[in-house]
């Protein structure tokens, strides 16, 4: 007789099947929605080593029902062994992974997407939250034309990119017209998304948060929209003109929690059920203490098994240790 597939789930019945992998909490840029002033990266040695890694990620997929694996950062191509941790985890898929993607700024894809193809990642997201140089600039400490040769690159690589824009106010609302026009033109998915308090400066307020109503009302002159069914992704889509589809997370002014299907390991090794969880589980000390599988097993089961409500439950800023650089998202 079969065994049953196995599986990971909380107490609220929600079924764990994406797990947000974080493999470095350094970036290349500075954005004021996600990065402290002046970050203090992680020593070394308490970042998960490939190993260490590809040992989770093997007992994720094979022991828990993981079928999805999004890597993530910091800036995930910062982190020398990318490739090779996209290749190891390509060999899991006979054990049941599914889609291996990743969430990068897109500054180093010339360099690494080819190479990341060939390895067996499956799709990208790309962060671009504007076109003016200028307020790229403000919003994220960098430039722009290296992030549109980045979606070039991917693209001509063969890697299927959706783009992620986060629009603040006082920043960029002027840019959602443009990216949608851009998005539109290159048949790229495009996402906006609301500012979620986990910034690492303080910078977040509701004032400062654009929300989805808003971003359609500055797009409604424009375009017939017309929303589409639920799916099982944070984001929720409109059909634009019959023939674009415009996505967008809207955590603040629509959260998703109910059907949030995924959980997150930071560089560091510690598993976070939620997003917005003010603490973790350590998995880092008892995986180099020489912890069997069952014993990962148990500490991931139980720690998943307690997850919190969500942000819909306990809406406002999180107080924690960490911040989205990295949590990663
Ligand atoms: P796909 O749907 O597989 O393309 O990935 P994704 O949209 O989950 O990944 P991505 O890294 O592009 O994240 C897009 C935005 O959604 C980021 O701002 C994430 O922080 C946010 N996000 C991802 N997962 C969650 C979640 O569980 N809860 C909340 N509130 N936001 C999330
Ligand atoms: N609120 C919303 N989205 C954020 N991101 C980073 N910080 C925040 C925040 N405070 C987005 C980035 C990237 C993804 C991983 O998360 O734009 O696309
Ligand atoms: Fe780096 Fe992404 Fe954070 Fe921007 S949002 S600072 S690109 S990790």
């Amino acid at each position: 007789m079969l065994s049953p597939a196995p599986t990971l789930a909380d107490a609220r019945g929600r079924i764990k099947h994406k797990l947000r992998l974080s493999l470095t909490d350094r970036c290349n840029l500075r954005c004021v929605y996600c990065m402290p002033e002046e970050p203090k990266w992680l020593p070394r040695e308490q970042l998960l080593g490939a190993d260490e890694i590809l040992r989770l990620a093997r007992l994720f997929v094979t022991e828990l029902g993981i079928r999805d694996i999004r890597l993530t950062g910091g800036e995930p191509l910062l982190r020398a062994e990318v490739v090779e941790i996209v290749a190891r985890l390509n060999a899991l898929r006979p054990r049941g992974l599914e889609r291996i993607a990743m969430t990068s700024n897109g500054i180093r894809l010339p360099q690494w997407a080819a190479e990341l193809r060939a390895a067996g990642l499956d799709d990208l997201n790309v962060s671009l939250d504007a076109f003016t140089p200028e307020t790229f600039r403000r919003l994220t400490g960098g430039e722009v034309a290296p992030v549109l040769r980045g979606i070039e690159a991917a693209r001509a690589a063969g890697l299927p990119v959706k783009i992620n824009s986060v629009i603040l106010r006082g920043h960029n609302e002027d840019e959602v017209l443009p990216l949608v026009r851009w998005a539109v033109a290159e048949n790229l998915t495009l996402r906006f998304i609301e500012f979620m308090p986990l910034d690492g400066r303080g910078y977040w307020n509701a004032e400062r948060v654009v929300r989805e109503d808003e971003i359609l009302a500055r797009l409604q002159p424009h375009y017939a929209i017309t929303p589409e069914p639920p799916t099982d992704d944070p984001a929720h889509y409109y059909d634009l003109d019959g023939h674009y589809r415009l996505g967008m997370i809207s955590t603040i002014s629509k959260p998703f929690c109910r059907r949030c299907d995924r959980v997150r390991l930071c560089s560091t090794g510690t598993l976070y059920a939620c997003l917005f969880s003010a603490s973790g589980a350590d998995l880092r000390t008892p995986l180099r203490a020489g912890a069997d599988d069952a014993a990962l097993k148990e500490t991931i089961r139980r720690h998943v098994w307690h997850k919190e409500a969500g942000y819909a439950e306990r809406p406002g800023y999180v107080e924690r240790p960490i911040t989205m650089h990295v949590m990663g998202g």
